[in-house]
Order: structure tokens, then sequence, then C-alpha cells
């Protein structure tokens, strides 16, 4: 049997936290889709353009070490403005979603473009300081030289760009539980996130 669990969100929310945590918890696979589009953006930096990139991506470029670094988010969020590099990557994702066994995908338009009608649908916020705090210390600890001034307005640059695309823009699904995790531990989102999953399915 299926069962689909969408987890959307702006940049650095915490969704690739908790996503791990409930697959991990139930059982489930999980994919992070925010990867397909910075592997399709750091394939650009080579020189294909972003519907080049996209058409022929394979399991190899998803294994780059360069794809959580700020440069690979910002060319994420400009190939994924790019109707065609969106279309290119949906069946791969619908197919995922619908997986024997169970799916938990992360993103920005799990709930609304890929999986509309997903059994859990949630929507993953938090501040922006709080958000910039959990990216910067991620970055450092790769070894990225940036300060959290510029973390911070990355994410927001990338947020408002995903926004106002006409393409699957960043937006919770109307059905969508919102969960902020501004105020919560880790531990303590992904406790909440799977008392209502679990209460979901009976
Ligand atoms: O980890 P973080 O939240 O910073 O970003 P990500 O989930 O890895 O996504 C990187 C970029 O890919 C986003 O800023 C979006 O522009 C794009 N993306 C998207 O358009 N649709 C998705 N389902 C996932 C990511």
């Amino acid at each position: 049997m299926s069962f689909c669990i969408a987890i959307d969100g702006p940049a650095a929310a915490g969704k690739g936290t908790i996503s791990k945590a409930v697959a991990k918890h139930f059982g489930f696979a999980h994919l992070d889709t925010g990867l397909l589009y910075r592997a399709t953006g750091a394939k650009t930096f080579e020189g294909l353009t972003p519907i080049e990139a996209a058409e022929s991506l394979t399991a190899k470029d998803l294994e780059r070490d360069d794809l959580r670094s700020g440069d690979a988010g910002q060319a994420a969020s400009r190939v994924a403005a790019v109707p065609e590099v969106r279309a290119a990557l949906v069946d791969f994702q619908q197919a995922f979603a619908r997986r024997e066994g169970g799916a938990v995908l992360d993103g920005r338009d799990i709930g609304t473009v890929i999986c509309p009608d997903a059994e859990v649908k949630l929507y993953v916020i938090a501040s922006d300081e709080v958000r910039a705090t959990r990216r910067h210390k991620e970055l450092v600890a790769k070894g990225e030289d940036i300060s959290l001034e510029a973390v911070l307005e990355d994410l927001r640059e990338r947020d408002e760009r995903d926004a106002a695309r006409a393409t699957a823009p960043l937006k919770p699904a109307d059905d969508a539980t919102v969960i902020d995790t501004t105020e919560m531990s880790i531990d303590e989102a992904v406790a909440q996130v799977i008392a209502l999953i679990e209460a979901r399915r009976g």
C-alpha cells in the first residue's frame, strides 16, 4: 500500500531533519526533492542550460559533494523557476510518492503539485532569524566561510523567488497543517509531527 507524507516550507525551516526522522520512524522511503533542483543547478556551473541539466539528471549527479553549498542553493532556486525544468522532474517524484510501503517527500510543491492527494500534508515554518542561525551553523560546520547576515539574505532572496514564481510557487496547500518550529527543538518538532501522523493513520 502507498502512503504519502508531503512536507513543504521555506528554506532551512527544518523540513529535511523532520522528514528523515519521520521516514525512519515509519519505515518509509525519503526523497529530499531540493536535491534534484540543487543537482540541476550545479550542472549549469559546467555550461549546460537549466533544461539540458534537468533532462540529463542521473542518480550520480545527486552524489556531488557541493550540493549543500550556498551557491548550489541559489542556482537551484533559479533553475526551479523554469517550467520545463520542473516538468522534467515530475514523473520521478510522483512515482516515488506512490511507491509501495510509504514515502516522505520534502520540498516546496509536494502538497500542491507533486502529490495533491497526499495522506498527510505539512507546511514547516520558522522565523527568518532562527532559520538563518540553523543554516549558518550547518554551513560553518561544513567549512564554508560565510556570515550569519549573508545566510539570512540568501534565505530571504530564495524564499522571495520561490514564492513569486508562476509555476508551483512556495505556498501551503489549502489542507496542510502548519508547524512552526521557531520555539521548538528538533526532537520536539519530530515528536509533534509523528503524533500528528499517527493520529491520521488511525
Ligand atoms: O534545504 P533548503 O530548504 O535550503 O533548500 P532545498 O529544499 O534544498 O531547495 C533548494 C531550492 O530548490 C529551493 O530554494 C527551491 O527553489 C527549489 N525547490 C523547488 O523549487 N521545489 C522543490 N520541491 C524543492 C526545492
